[in-house]
Order: C-alpha cells, then structure tokens, then sequence
C-alpha cells in the first residue's frame, strides 16, 4: 500500500515504537495523526511540524475512546490507516495487592478494549477508501507468556486472536488488517527489563514494511523462532518464556 499522502492514525506516537513509526511515516511522506495521554509531548510534535493531527486521550477510559473515535470520523473523513499501538504492561503478580480491579481495567482496556473500539467506530470511514490498512501491534508474548505480566499477555494473546477473526471477516474487501509481533525492544516500556533489546527503529521499519508489502502476519527478529518452537515443542516454549523478567 502506497504511504506518500496517506492518512494515517498512530496510537502511542509520543514514545518507544509509536514515537520511531512516526519518523519513518513522516519520512514516506504520510499524514500522521497521533493518539496519546502526554498533551506537552504531543504540543511539541505539532511545534515540530512533525503531524497532521494531535488527539489527547486516555485510553483506559472507553466513553473517552468511543467520543475521540466519533471525532475523528468528522475531522479526518480521509482516514486510510490505523495503528493500534499503544500499549502498557504491569509486572504485577495477579495475586498482589498491587494488582487491584483498577489496574487490571485499565491495562485490559489500553491494550485490547481500545484497539477493538477504535476498529468498530473508524471501520465505515476506512471501508470509504479505495485501499485501507488496520495495524494492531501485540508481541511474542502473545504466543507464550511470560510469569510477571499476566493481564499483558491476557490482553496481547486476546489482541491477536482477535486481529485472526477480523482478518476472516475483513477477507476480500478494501481493508487490510496486519498484526506485527516484536520481541523485546528497546523502549521506556521495557526499562529495568530484558536482555538483548533490539531497536524500536527495527520495529518501525518493519511496520511500514508490512504496511506496504502484502503478509498480513510478521514475526520482527526473535518471534519467528519462538512461533516455530512452540509449535514444534509447547512445553519448550513455555520453559523458555516463564523465566523471562
Ligand atoms: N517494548 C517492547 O519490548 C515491546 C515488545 C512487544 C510489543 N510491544 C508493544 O508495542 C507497543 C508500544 O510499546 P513501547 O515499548 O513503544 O511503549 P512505550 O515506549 O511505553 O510507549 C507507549 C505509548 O503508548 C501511549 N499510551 C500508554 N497508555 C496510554 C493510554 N492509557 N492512553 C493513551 N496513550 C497511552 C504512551 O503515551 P502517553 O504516556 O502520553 O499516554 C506512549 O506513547 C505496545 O503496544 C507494546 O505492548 C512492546
């Protein structure tokens, strides 16, 4: 899909992967509306010239994400792609204190409610587009969790086999629906965690790789092998992933 003067919404464009997805769209010469909490991140990207649109939300809050959506089927009736890739993931054991009703909320609705609202309300306007792109960002964890961040995972494996029924149900129409799976990457998400972060530069490039090419489903460096060893041996798999900080 050609990205030069394409319009295209980014979930979590201030930081870490989103914030990378910007430069490389801006670079094709797209037209980057972004979504995000931080109203002095996303001020100093519209000073920089860098975006054609800035949307402060929480979206945690589903009446918030149901009347942005709302929104900008009005303000960008020429809207061709959504990126669904903020995120947040809590290394909360479930059964801590610390892991309440409210926190559990908030990181299922970020992360899987958000994407699914954004999708239903923006999906008339995408359908009106000669070629349209939904890009949901989960992860290897996805696949096979990790012990520390069960409501992630919960929220990332729920994100995937959603992204699998939209992708039957979307089959033969103007609407692409693509799901990119990083491993673990270099970003303030992952601060204090994991080893042998690649960059959220790689990351970017594969999303707009994905986004002009034509596979619908992209391993990014080490999901590739972790999707083949848990095919071939779940247990192995999951061995591997338990440990993982
Ligand atoms: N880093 C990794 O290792 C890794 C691996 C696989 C997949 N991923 C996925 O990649 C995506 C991006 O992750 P990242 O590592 O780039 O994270 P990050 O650097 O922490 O950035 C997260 C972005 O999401 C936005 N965001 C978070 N909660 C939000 C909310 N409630 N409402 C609106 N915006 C919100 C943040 O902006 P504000 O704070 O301004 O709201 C920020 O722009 C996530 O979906 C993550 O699950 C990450």
């Amino acid at each position: 899909m050609e990205l030069h003067g394409a319009k295209v919404l980014i979930t979590g464009g201030t930081s870490g992967i989103g914030r990378k997805t910007l430069d490389r769209l801006v670079k094709e010469n797209a037209k980057v509306i972004v979504v995000a909490r931080d109203q002095n991140k996303l001020d100093q990207l519209r000073e920089d010239g860098m975006i054609a649109g800035a949307y402060c939300c929480d979206l945690a809050n589903p009446h918030a994400v149901v009347q942005l959506a709302e929104k900008l089927v009005t303000d960008h009736p020429d809207l061709q792609i959504l990126i669904n890739n903020a995120g947040v993931q809590n290394n909360i054991a479930f059964h801590e204190d610390a892991s309440t009703p409210q926190t559990i909320t908030d990181e299922l609705n970020t992360n899987l409610l958000a994407p699914l609202l954004l999708i239903r309300v923006l999906m008339p306007t995408l359908a009106k587009q000669k070629k349209a792109a939904i890009v949901n960002i989960t992860t290897g964890l996805a696949l096979v969790p990790k012990t520390s961040s069960a409501v992630y995972c919960g929220t990332k494996g729920g994100l995937r086999i959603f992204t699998k029924a939209l992708q039957n149900q979307l089959e033969g129409t103007s609407i692409r629906v693509i799901e990119v799976l990083p491993p673990v990457v270099d970003t303030p998400m992952t601060d204090g965690r994991g080893k042998n972060k690649i960059s959220p530069d790689k990351v970017a490039n594969e999303i707009v790789r994905a986004i002009r090419g034509n596979r619908n489903e992209i391993f990014v460096g080490k999901t590739k092998l972790l999707y083949w060893v848990s095919k071939v041996s779940p247990r192995v798999a999951r061995s591997i992933m338990r440990g993982l900080g």
